[in-house]
């Protein structure tokens, strides 16, 4: 028999294996100083363009005396317990109530942390017999809710229509033996390539097929729609979303999340979702927290109008030099390369080293195999000396990275890495 610790001894996993070569600098890279457009990496002063702060929020003097006021007057405990036990308050009711009306849902409730809130949501929404279908990039914590599952799934390809269709018809033959309903999920926006999932169009097909759709808004919350309320309401289709999603991680600079829905549904989750039931209540400094980013949220448009004057600055100014940003419909900006992954690092480290622009990069085997990802979130804390400065380096690195520049760099490297 072997140990059980035998595998890990051999195998890292996909990312693990590369902790040698990467921590501590192209993974757990410590960003230091206050939460902004420029932070310091290393020493050294970067532009920051790996933080979901979309709206700034995260560093504001108002937000920080919120968030400091009420650590004092609550401590990071209170309340002690679960929700359903002993930590409920009326302060986590008036942001539920107060959630609910901006997405225009009828009732909201709090989740502790949106991967885990989401995970708990899919496992309550359906039984054995029920069906689901969802995209096939989804993100992890739809994919492991999915997991947990006990009955038929289907995936379809990312965003693609017929391909939903074609499962929707799957998922109803399927669902009509085990005599099942069908939960369909998709993400608001794609927080890898910023597509917009095709809600509008998904909604459209409810007139066909039976289903209940779940949309995970995290990278849409506070960013799109004209009051900054999501997805559902840039396509002008919240009404038909059967299940909302938002995380307090991006656009409200925090930690938590929350699930908005009818109110029948949202009282049977209060009762069944077991990342909430088995677990202690969000604790009151972020309650106080998000209520405050709430209101700037809601009164404060400027924000959002800030944040997409970067947006656009930004993903013009790449596009005019020939970048490609893929099809992204949202704040989340890609830029494609074409290399391997010794010469991305290779561009990385010169991007930070040699420009100050600091960005988070992605590879195989989370994108196909030659294929380099740099992902650029804007924020409405960046300013257009960041845009001009981060369009001028985006264009040196490429000049090298064509030039053969990276190679010859990464060549030492590559073969240590087997590549
Ligand atoms: C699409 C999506 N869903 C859910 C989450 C998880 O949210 P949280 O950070 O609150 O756990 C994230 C990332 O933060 C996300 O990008």
């Amino acid at each position: 028999m072997r140990d059980l610790f035998d595998k890990i001894y051999k195998d890292k996993g996909p990312l693990g294996k590369w902790a040698a070569q990467a921590e501590g600098y192209f993974v757990f890279p410590k960003l230091e100083g206050p939460l902004s457009n420029r932070m310091k990496f290393q020493g050294k002063e970067v532009i920051t363009w790996s933080i979901n702060d979309y709206l700034g929020l995260a560093n504001m003097p108002e937000v920080r005396k919120v968030d400091a006021e009420a650590a004092a007057a609550y401590g990071s405990a209170y309340p002690m317990g679960a929700r359903m036990m002993s930590g409920h308050t009326d302060l986590h009711e008036q942001l539920e109530e107060e959630l609910a009306e901006f997405v225009e849902k009828e009732a909201a409730y709090l989740l502790n942390f949106g991967y885990q809130g989401m995970v708990s949501t899919i496992d309550a929404l359906v039984m054995k017999n029920d069906v689901i279908v969802y995209d096939v990039d989804a993100h992890a914590c739809i994919i492991d809710g999915v997991r947990l599952h006990q009955g038929q799934r289907y995936t379809y390809k990312h965003n693609d229509l017929e391909s939903i269709e074609k499962n929707l018809k799957r998922a109803t033959l399927m669902a009509e033996k085990t005599g099942g309903g069908i939960l369909l999920i998709s993400e608001g926006v794609f927080g890898m390539r910023g597509e917009q999932g095709k809600l509008k169009e998904i909604i459209a097909l409810k007139e066909q097929y039976n289903f209940r759709l779940f949309v995970d808004d995290a990278h849409g919350f506070g960013t799109l729609g004209k009051r900054g309320a999501g997805t559902g309401e840039e396509q002008g289709v919240q009404d038909k979303i059967d299940v909302y999603f938002a995380t307090f991680a991006k656009s409200m600079a925090s930690t938590g999340a929350f699930i908005a829905a009818d109110q029948e549904i949202i009282d049977f989750l209060k009762y069944n979702l077991r990342s909430q039931m088995f677990a202690k209540s969000l604790q009151m400094q972020l309650v106080v927290g998000a209520l405050k980013r709430l209101d700037m949220l809601r009164t404060m448009p400027e924000l959002k109008e800030k944040l997409w004057r970067n947006v656009h600055a930004l993903q013009n100014g790449l596009r005019d030099k020939g970048f490609d940003l893929g099809t992204t419909q949202s704040c989340v900006t890609p830029v494609y390369l074409k290399g391997s992954i010794p010469e991305a690092m290779a561009l990385v480290k010169d991007l930070r080293e040699s420009h100050g622009v600091f960005c988070s990069i992605v590879v195989y085997p989370v994108i196909p195999k030659g294929l380099i990802l740099l992902r650029l979130i804007p924020t409405a804390s960046h300013t257009l000396e960041d845009v001009t400065e981060t369009v001028t380096a985006f264009s040196a690195i490429r000049a090298r990275l064509e030039n053969g520049t990276y190679k010859r760099m990464s060549a030492v490297l590559a073969e240590a890495m087997g590549e």
